[in-house]
């Protein structure tokens, strides 16, 4: 689907000569906007003649006061109670790839649950040649890993399938995450209670469920289950949010984020998928002749201009401007990502900040020089298997318009030449 439609050639046009021209971090100086008198550099300030703060301020820091609006938010119609809700991280203020957990979107089906660490279990049974019950404790003496992985909901960019709804990258992309995860792996705890009693452990599955009310059973195939998946504890060096799955949460690297099970309290080892209600009336994706899907867990290749945008407009005018956004990818890490201004004429092969790693969030750059016309501003990731992010209409050709997971399309943004921008279609 993907694959035919390749790259055109660059354009000579002025503003990308000029970014060419412009050498990493450095900025016309004709563009730069202090004055000369500006009091702020000839007046001593208030600041420098009192003193600041003790360290006692904050035993636990929070944002400065002016970074107040960086918050999650909700979509009024989307989030009925606070019980069964869903919010967005602010990914249009953020930088890097990493995600506060303060920041971090949230999805709770029955509420997010208080569980203290004494009070924990972890139960895993079936198949295995012991039963077995672990405390967080013993979870505390295993071997433990640390992995950076992006941990997406399948209905991400889901309210955009039939047109462009939501304006802002907030809530159009913003049901991810990005973590540095330390856990134990759930093969080695899956090995202390031994698989010998499964026999051939291919096609032998897992069910795993949480501790709240809706328990979220999720099956998730053994291979899966015994390559890359975590049992963790704390996420970005620290203990997990109660939000988040505290104290402990499965960590489905690549796979939709229903899978990430969490407050973790069940394991059982099986030789067929339950069928819950999570993996066939939810999480399955509708076709347009009706007809459903089942068992699409990775996340496919996906990108996203996060500013300019929406909530993070241009405010400086034409001149240097830095495009900045995310790519990831559930079946591997990101190879490239292109970036056009043109709606697709012209495509730019954007500055990866890091080398793409496996199912983690990537941050692109594109340093341009505006000319203050309008763009539409689009990005395409590519990932290692070959895979190109499709376009909203080839994903349409192929799914219809009745799904709502899994809109992994190209998302349009209009800048206008007052630095405005909108969420819109283009073909
Ligand atoms: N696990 C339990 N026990 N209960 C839940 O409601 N929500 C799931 C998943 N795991 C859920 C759960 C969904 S749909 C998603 S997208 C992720 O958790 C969200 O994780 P987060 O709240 O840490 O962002
Ligand atoms: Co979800």
């Amino acid at each position: 689907m993907a694959d035919d439609f390749s790259d055109k050639k660059p354009s000579r046009r002025q503003f990308l000569a000029g970014a060419a021209a412009l050498g990493a971090g450095s900025t016309a100086a004709s563009s730069l906007s202090a004055s000369d008198d500006d009091p702020l550099i000839t007046e001593v300030q208030e600041w420098a003649q009192i003193t600041g703060d003790g360290v006692d301020a904050t035993p636990y820091g929070l944002p400065i006061e002016f970074e107040k609006d960086v918050v999650r938010r909700n979509v009024g119609w989307l989030t009925a109670d606070t019980i069964s809700s869903i919010n967005f991280s602010p990914i249009h203020a953020l930088d890097g790839t990493i995600t506060p957990q303060g920041c971090a979107f949230e999805r709770h089906h029955s509420g997010a649950i208080e569980l203290r660490k004494e009070d924990y279990r972890l139960m895993i049974n079936g198949l295995v040649d012991q039963e077995l019950v672990f405390t967080y404790e013993d979870l505390e003496r295993f071997p433990r890993e640390q992995h950076v992985y992006f941990c997406e909901c399948a209905a991400n960019t889901g309210m955009e399938w039939a047109g462009a709804q939501l304006n802002g990258v907030q809530f159009t992309h913003g049901m991810i995450h990005n973590m540095e995860y330390t856990g134990v792996p759930l093969r080695t705890l899956l090995n202390e209670a031994g698989l010998n009693a499964a026999g051939d452990l291919k096609g032998k599955w897992i069910f795993v469920e949480g501790a709240d009310a809706s328990s979220n059973g999720r099956s998730i195939p053994m291979e899966k289950a015994l390559d890359d998946v975590l049992v963790a504890f704390k996420a970005n060096g620290e203990a997990l949010r109660k939000e988040h799955g505290y104290p402990a949460r499965l960590v489905v690297p690549g796979w939709e984020g229903n899978m990430w099970v969490k407050w973790l309290r069940r394991v059982e080892v099986l030789d067929k998928p339950v069928e819950s209600r999570e993996e066939t009336s939810k999480y399955t994706d509708t076709l347009a002749d009706g007809m459903s899907r089942k068992w699409t867990w990775a996340m496919d290749a996906k990108s996203v201009v996060t500013s300019p945008s929406p909530q993070s407009p241009i405010s400086h005018g034409k001149g240097p401007l830095v495009i900045s956004g995310l790519a990831w990818s559930g079946r591997g890490a990101i190879t490239r990502v292109d970036v056009t201004i043109d709606g697709g004429e012209n495509w730019y092969e954007a500055r990866l900040a890091q080398p793409g790693t496996k199912m983690a969030l990537t941050r692109f750059y594109l340093d341009i020089e505006w000319d203050g016309e309008e763009m539409f501003l689009q990005s395409r990731a590519h990932d290692e298997t070959g895979y190109v992010q499709p376009t909203k209409e080839e994903l349409r050709e192929v799914r219809g318009l009745n799904s709502i997971y899994h809109n992994n399309c190209i998302q349009t943004w209009w800048i206008k030449s007052n630095g405005e921008a909108e969420n819109v279609e283009i073909s």
